[in-house]
């Protein structure tokens, strides 16, 4: 337990979420994985216990919770099933967040409520196929129409995007603008000629869906920009931001699963006449996992605390995103090691946590892109 104290409210949604993934998620996680298969009463559930939208005002459908409570939560969620909690966490970061921040009265009522509420899924689409990490070079184009834009192109690695309802989504004016000419939009799924593409089959977060979105001549009113025209790179930039805490918690979450199925093998699995857990070589590795859990959970909880006072937080949740996610790689790996051949086999759930961390080093930015947003902030900074 950390030093770090917690206000009863942080308590409580801490053991809300607890008490859920250990009795509703848990048990079913292998079994989702294994089937690849999207965990929709889950994802009610989670609704109904106001997990769609936690930090979200109680005007706008949500809990009225801050940002440190929906990285507690979404921690315990993750420990559970890193898929559920990637659900969760694309819903809350990077659909209502956006929308609460950027849009009008009209968007937060239509769409940021259902959202919230759990009543409608959200999916981020900004990454394409030849634009991941260059953000600012995608090459889905918006043309103005009279009172529509008109979306022309292809979006790539959409988290949640065959179940979603409402996409956030960007196109360019002019391509040779890069991140000048992008505006946001917040995309109906039920628009005419927009399609769903290739449903990926992924190494881990199986249970989560991942597939492309084709918008071919799409017609979206004005009212559904989100922001001005020109502001769509700052609105993904400020989501993103915001979402890599979540991924930061996720991968603490990750962690801290695989280092507790580790203590526990250790305690029980015998080699040399005692248990493993006697073994300096096992010990070393367990204490090494606990720490660099540590240092990452207090990394995620010290970004979420700027963006909860309004602080810069970019370098912080940059920080906390690369240190948690190479930290869970580390410790999942570790986990393997520890439980030796069984840890290799579908017996045990540590290849599961092994395949899920990989993830959290890629979405949302990957680690070099981490590093070079920490190195920009850095040479402002000094
Ligand atoms: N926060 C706020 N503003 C930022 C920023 C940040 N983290 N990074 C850049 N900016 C601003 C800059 O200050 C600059 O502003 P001005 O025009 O006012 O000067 C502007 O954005 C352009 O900056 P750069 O010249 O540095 O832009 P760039 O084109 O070189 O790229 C980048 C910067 C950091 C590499 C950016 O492209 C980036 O973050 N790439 C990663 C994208 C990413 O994370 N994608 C994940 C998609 S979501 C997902 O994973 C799928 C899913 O479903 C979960």
């Amino acid at each position: 337990m950390s030093i770090v104290e917690l206000t009863e409210e942080h308590r409580m949604i801490q053991s809300v979420a607890k008490e859920f993934a250990e009795t509703e998620i848990k048990p079913v996680a292998a079994r989702l994985d294994r089937r690849s298969e999207f965990p929709a009463e889950l994802i009610q559930s989670m609704a109904e216990l106001g997990f769609m939208g936690i930090y979200i005002p109680e005007e706008y459908g949500g809990s009225a919770m801050d940002v440190f409570s929906y990285t507690l939560a979404l921690e315990e969620i993750c420990k559970a099933c890193a898929s559920t909690g990637t659900i969760m966490s694309v819903n809350n970061s990077l659909v209502c967040d956006p929308i609460l921040e950027f849009g009008t009265l009209a968007q937060k009522e239509e769409y940021l409520t259902p959202l919230a509420r759990g009543e409608s899924l959200g999916c981020f689409a900004l990454s394409e196929p030849a634009a991941g990490s260059d953000a600012g070079s995608i090459r889905t184009t918006v043309r103005r129409d009279g009172d529509n834009y008109v979306l022309s192109g292809t979006k790539n690695w959409i988290t949640n995007g065959p179940e979603a309802d409402v996409i956030i989504t960007f196109a360019t004016h002019d391509p040779s603008k890069k991140h000048k000419a992008i505006t946001a939009f917040i995309v109906d799924k039920e628009t005419p000629r927009l399609n769903v593409g290739k449903i990926e089959e992924k190494l881990g977060i199986k249970a989560s869906s991942t597939c492309q979105l084709m918008f071919d001549d799409c017609y979206v009113p004005v009212r559904n920009r989100l922001g001005e025209e020109g502001e769509g790179f700052k609105i993904a930039m400020n989501t993103l931001n915001g979402g890599r805490i979540g991924i930061g918690a996720q991968a603490v979450g990750i962690a801290q699963a695989a280092f507790e199925e580790s203590v526990s093998y250790a305690k029980q699995r015998e080699a040399f006449d005692k248990p493993i857990s006697n073994l300096q070589a096992i010990q070393f590795m367990l204490s090494d996992m606990a720490t660099k859990i540590e240092a990452s959970r207090l990394l995620v909880w010290q970004a979420a605390k700027m963006k909860d006072q309004k602080m810069n937080y970019v370098k912080q949740s940059a920080m906390a995103k690369l240190f948690a996610s190479e930290a869970a790689m580390w410790v999942t790996t570790k986990a393997i090691q520890v439980h030796g051949g069984y840890g290799y086999t579908t017996d045990y759930p540590v290849e599961r946590h092994f395949r899920d961390a990989k993830i959290t080093e890629i979405y949302e930015g990957t680690s070099e892109i981490q590093r070079l947003i920490i190195a920009n902030q850095l040479l402002n900074e000094y």
